[in-house]
């Protein structure tokens, strides 16, 4: 029985997890596989740091040249952050018909295209589950799905940092900088938490899924990229009042000018399935031509949930799924929404007359049903508004509707 050689890039959360997945889930992969998976090299930035890890047959170095010149090397797995080195190391990997898996979901935003193009070439496999939604394993069920299905819309919780700081607020009334530093301890966010609080980093996974389902990138045009840092713990009080709650959301469509990517603090209903998804978590709601709507949810960050997602792209290397991606030519456009909320900011809350309001929460906030929410924007620049996603049926004795 052959091996399967691994070698690991970074010793961060995601490489440490990976790493003791490896070994508690051996005897499992090897009947999966047919073969022993072994981790053969580890590439980290600092040797003294983590001299303790340091084993028998295992390479430990900073220099990726020894790693890449290994023989017999099957699989790398970058676990690494930003667009390099972990673009060029992924390439040269490639370059000599070596399989990887990455997590690295900024580099794979930039670069997905070329090294999928360059892995096709050279009769390998990139495996980039671990990069979009943590644990979940939404890149196989979309490969799945694409293989009949025409994909219409995505909806998604992808930033389990943001979520857990959003529903935190709410469930515990703990300050942003508190909650913000929890997910840094528990490994949920990144090593520079703005890219979790401003969106970029759902954004990055955005753009991987925009390429897996539409192979294309968002039109950058259109693009919107808000964060969660004007979200008070005033405001997440009014919406829970009004029976809503905040979460961050990313959504995908097709439209007349190429795909359209929104990552922004939207209000969630309580008939919305995203109404319940609460802390680290993710969920996908996938918008389909056949099957109708598919949704997935489960922990979007963390040391294991990361590192299942990376297993089983190892396994899937061995058992590739092809796929040949029905592109959704433009149907119409999915986007359009007509509830809002609008937070007034202490001042007096006067909107047109011809307006439908659904909720209004004294002075502090309104629930409204329009279609020209642009034109309220620009006649009322100093309110705060929010989407409000999914069926609206809430009544409290506080609401005067
Ligand atoms: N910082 C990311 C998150 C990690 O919170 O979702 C997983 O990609």
């Amino acid at each position: 029985m052959s091996d399967l050689n691994i070698a690991i890039l970074g010793f961060g959360t995601v490489g440490k997890g990976v790493h003791h997945s490896l070994k508690s889930h051996q005897s499992r992969l090897e009947k999966v596989l047919g073969k022993s998976v072994r981790v053969v090299a580890i590439l980290v930035k600092n040797l003294e740091k983590h001299e303790q890890s340091r084993e028998d047959g295992v390479l430990l170095t900073t220099n990726y040249e020894e790693i890449i010149n290994l023989h017999d090397l099957d699989v790398i797995v970058d676990a690494i952050i930003g667009c390099e080195p972990g673009n060029s190391y992924l390439q040269k990997a490639l370059e000599k018909g070596i399989h990887v898996v990455t997590a690295n979901k900024e580099m794979f935003a930039h670069h997905g295209e070329e090294l999928l193009a360059l892995a096709q070439k050279k009769g390998v496999t990139v495996g980039f589950e671990a990069t979009v939604a943590g644990g979940v394993p939404v890149i196989q069920t979309i490969k799945q799905l694409l293989q009949v299905n025409r994909i219409q819309k995505v909806e998604a919780i992808l930033n389990g940092t943001s979520n857990f700081i959003l529903s935190s607020m709410r469930k515990d009334g703990h300050s942003f900088e508190a909650t913000l530093q929890a997910a840094q301890e528990n490994g949920y966010a990144e090593a520079d938490p703005t890219n979790d609080i401003e969106g970029y980093d759902a954004f990055y996974k955005g753009v991987v899924l925009s390429q897996l389902i539409f192979g294309e990138k968002p039109n950058e045009q259109s693009t919107i990229r808000k964060g969660i840092r004007e979200i008070t713990a005033d405001y997440v009080e009014c919406a829970d009042e009004l029976g809503l709650r905040f979460r961050h959301i990313v959504t995908l469509f097709k439209g007349n000018d190429g795909v359209q990517c929104r990552v922004e603090p939207v209000l969630i209903s309580m008939e919305h399935p995203f109404y319940q998804v609460d802390g680290v978590q993710n969920a996908v709601s996938i918008k389909t031509d056949l099957v109708g709507t598919v949704q997935l949810q489960g922990p979007g960050a963390g040391m294991y949930p990361t590192a299942s997602a990376i297993l089983e792209d190892i396994i899937q290397i061995s058992r590739p799924v092809s796929t040949e991606p029905a592109y959704l030519e433009y149907q119409g456009d999915a986007s359009s929404s007509s509830k809002w909320v609008f937070f007034s900011n202490n001042r007096k809350l006067e909107l047109p007359y011809d307006i439908k309001v659904l909720a209004r929460l004294s002075d502090k906030a309104v629930v409204v049903e329009t279609e020209e929410v642009e034109r309220i924007i620009l006649e009322h620049p100093l309110l705060t508004f929010f989407e409000l996603i999914g069926d609206y049926r809430h009544t409290t004795e506080k609401v005067i509707v």
